[in-house]
């Protein structure tokens, strides 16, 4: 594991209300899909999970496990569209508590590391959105190691479905390398206060890592898309600016407003972006 338990409650735990307040109110914590200009991030976040169940190849005979499911926004878009088992893992307990107060027939959680999760039957298919950023540490990724850790997730997660079985999967990824001091400084913050201990893989990098249990059937990045998403959080968090600072204090909400203002500069400058593929088991 890269993050560990503790590091994922800094990034996950703050408190379920903060985090309804400003993403949308199903709580996807990813980028959002966008059909058109004048579309809501609702719509496209629901769009989005709409493409991953067919990448999938999901259908309502089927199972299917999220891995890092956060809040469970994609899990109940899955049952909502008929599947019959959805389950999740998550590393952070307030997610979990989260989805099981949500009480969805069809859905299970767990609080499990991907690592040490032993499914006690195999899915038809997988999902994991924007969870692999943890799985590697900067020190990790300067020794050299990304690909061979990327590899090992990979690897382990193929052993949980049949070969011919799908996976919907999305990454945020690391891009070009700002060149002024504040940027730099920005991005850093982001990766020691809000994301401690994880790093956005390169596209590069996932490629080599997905060889040799999974073809790649169709890529598509989303860089402009996660560009509109973290604007629009931006734009929901400040809207509540009074109440973040009366009930969290002033450091989550200056914390948060840099995090969301960074991300937004990254995703127009093309330090970050972020990829859906559809992977299917060799
Ligand atoms: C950015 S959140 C994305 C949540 C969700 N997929 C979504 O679209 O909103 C990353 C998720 O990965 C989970 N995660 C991180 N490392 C994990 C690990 N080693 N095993 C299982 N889940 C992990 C976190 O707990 C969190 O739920």
């Amino acid at each position: 594991m890269s993050s560990t338990p503790d590091q994922i409650r800094v990034s996950y735990d703050i408190s379920n209300a903060f985090f309804r307040l400003w993403l949308d109110e199903r709580m996807h914590y990813t980028s959002a899909v966008f059909l058109s200009p004048e579309q809501t991030l609702e719509a496209a976040q629901a769009h989005k999970s709409e493409l991953l169940y067919r990448f999938a190849e999901l259908s309502p005979d089927k199972s299917v496990l999220d891995i890092g499911c956060g809040w469970g926004a994609n899990l109940e878009y899955l049952v909502a569209r008929g599947v019959r088992k959805a389950h999740g893992i998550t590393l952070s307990p307030a997610q979990a508590e989260e989805i099981e107060a949500r009480a969805l027939p069809g859905v299970q959680v767990w609080v499990a590391d991907y690592a040490l999760f032993e499914p006690t039957e195999p899915y038809d298919a997988l999902i994991s959105i924007e969870m692999v950023d943890h799985l590697v540490s900067p020190a990790q990724a300067r020794n050299g190691e990304a690909v061979d850790r990327y590899r090992a997730y990979f690897s382990r997660v193929a052993e949980w479905v049949s070969p011919g079985a799908c996976f919907g999967f999305q990454a945020i990824l690391r891009n070009r390398v700002p060149r002024n001091r504040k940027d730099l400084l920005d991005l850093q913050f982001t990766a020691d206060v809000i994301f401690p201990g994880g790093l956005n893989p390169r596209l590069e990098e996932l490629v080599a890592a997905v060889n040799p249990h999974w073809e790649i059937v169709e890529l598509h990045t989303r860089r402009e898309d996660y560009g509109r998403t973290t604007g629009e959080w931006l734009r929901r968090l400040r809207s509540h600016e009074a109440e973040i600072r009366q009930r969290w204090g002033d450091q989550v909400f200056d914390d948060y407003d840099r995090y969301l203002s960074t991300c937004v500069r990254a995703f127009a400058s093309h330090w970050a972006s972020d990829v859906q593929m559809k992977l299917r088991r060799i």
